[in-house]
């Protein structure tokens, strides 16, 4: 528990005053212990959690107002050049960065738990063959846990050490098979002489008829944009894994809590929004009428990719994300991608127009991520699964943070507006 130092934030209500105990963290903003609030007959208010504090962590800290990420302490822009993706599971579940002997350990680990039981090949049958590939691995993902009975005891660590390498190995082998089942070819088994990046490349692009091999600077983008997804505090998808285990529920069904939570457009379905909005805006001369949408408060029209609840700068996600999207599209030979020229344009014309800058609205990590999937020959209703397999290490880490400590059951209240009490009106009375 963060250090009390004693002081206390009062609370004058009805006459009374409540003395509520103030707890301050390693950095970032003190907050209010409101526990004994329901004892004095008062809830808090805050619907979207804007000023609410869930829990105590020590993964991730997020600074919105400079646009500061740390891992663990690190700054995401050190681990986006020095790390890599597997090197930042590992300290997002262990809080340290692995020795050599350990990093290699860690990676031959889930190089080990890359394959998924024979079994689950049937239950993608069950599918339509378009079924959105979210749809596949919420299913697939929970149904996990129909398998691995041997590791469900949520109170041992050694449960959960490997139920956490089982997820992260087993995440692009799903994403690659729900792939694969939409567009009619054979799922490819995983290939433990590739790297994890390379090895996901391979079961999505690879087939059993030539010799596939990733090109190794695509394969560091998509190791890259693994890594720039793995872990965000507490977001929507993290609050829900974290809700979905506080009742005690096995991981792989908390996980699927998360992916199906992630889903929507306003998280981590922007990705895909973005794709679809950029091909929506269609060429650059049409962006001032989307633009204008976009402040039309009777539009719901959002520019898709910009706007964060947390970063009200730059997300320093989505600077790494732009310098890869170059990157790649230099690689490819589609610098001047017309989507990209779209993107950058929009880019621009926002970050310069009142609206965007009066609100603090500034692109996120989803706004370039689209574009360096799609370069890749990610199809664009993939682009939230693969969200969903970078993001599994922070979800599972941000679990394990709080089932290994003492933690309650989630269960908030309300501001109750429906009708008091009244009495039942028998139907040939009403
Ligand atoms: C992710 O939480 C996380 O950490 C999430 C994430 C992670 O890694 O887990 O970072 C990943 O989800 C990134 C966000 C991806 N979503 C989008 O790009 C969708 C577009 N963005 C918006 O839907 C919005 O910005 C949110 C949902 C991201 C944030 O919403 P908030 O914090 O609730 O802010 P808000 O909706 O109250 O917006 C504040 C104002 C509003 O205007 P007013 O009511 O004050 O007049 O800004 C406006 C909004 O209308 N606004 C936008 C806008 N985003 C906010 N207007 C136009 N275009 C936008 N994109």
């Amino acid at each position: 528990m963060a250090d009390t130092g004693g002081r206390t934030a009062q609370l004058s209500i009805d006459g009374k005053t409540i003395d509520l105990p103030v707890r301050d963290g390693t950095i970032g903003p003190a907050v209010i212990d409101v526990g004994k609030l329901t004892a004095n007959g008062y809830f808090t208010y805050d619907p979207g959690f804007v000023s609410t504090a869930s829990c105590d962590s020590a993964i991730t800290y997020i600074d919105g107002d400079q646009g500061v990420l740390l891992h663990r302490g690190y700054p995401i822009e050190q681990l986006a050049e020095q790390s890599d993706y597997l090197e930042l599971c590992y300290l997002l579940l262990n809080g340290e960065l692995p020795s050599a002997a350990a990093k290699t350990t860690f990676v031959d680990t889930i190089k080990r738990h890359t394959m998924v039981h024979e079994q689950l090949v049937h239950l993608f049958r069950g599918f339509r063959r378009d079924a959105h590939p979210m749809a596949v691995m919420c299913g697939v993902t929970g149904a996990l846990s129909a398998f691995y009975h041997d590791s469900l005891d949520i109170t041992n660590e050694q449960h959960r050490r490997i139920t956490a390498h089982r997820l992260i190995a087993k995440m692009p082998t799903l994403a690659a098979m729900s792939y694969k089942y939409s567009i009619g070819q054979p799922f490819m088994y995983p290939r433990n002489d590739l790297d994890y990046a390379a090895n996901f490349l391979y079961m999505m692009f690879g087939t059993p008829c030539e010799n596939y091999e990733p090109n190794p600077v695509i394969a560091r983008a998509m190791d890259r944009i693994f890594l720039l997804h793995a872990d965000h505090e507490q977001n929507a998808s993290t609050s829900t894994v974290r809700m979905a285990g506080s009742t005690g529920a096995n991981p792989f069904a908390c996980i699927a809590a998360g992916i199906a939570a992630l889903w929507g457009p306003a998280h981590g379905g922007a990705n895909e929004a973005v794709l679809t909005m950029l091909n929506e805006i269609g060429d650059e001369r049409h962006i001032d009428k989307f633009i204008k949408r976009a402040k039309d408060k009777d539009d719901p029209f959002r520019i898709m990719g910009f706007g964060h609840r947390v970063y009200k700068n730059y997300d320093p996600r989505a600077k790494v994300m732009q310098e890869t999207c170059r990157e790649v599209l230099g690689q490819l030979g589609t610098e001047d991608d017309p989507i990209l020229r779209i993107a950058q344009r929009l880019e621009k014309i926002a970050l310069e127009d009142d609206y965007f800058v009066e609100k603090r609205l500034y692109p996120n990590v989803d706004f370039y991520s689209g574009i360096i999937l799609k370069a890749i020959g990610i199809p664009t209703e993939l682009f939230t699964v693969i969200f969903a397999t970078g993001r599994t290490p922070g979800w599972i880490a941000h679990w394990n943070e709080m089932i290994s400590g003492p933690y309650k059951i989630g269960r908030p209240r309300q501001l109750y507006l429906g009708p008091p009490r009244r009495d039942f009106v028998p139907v040939d009375r009403r």
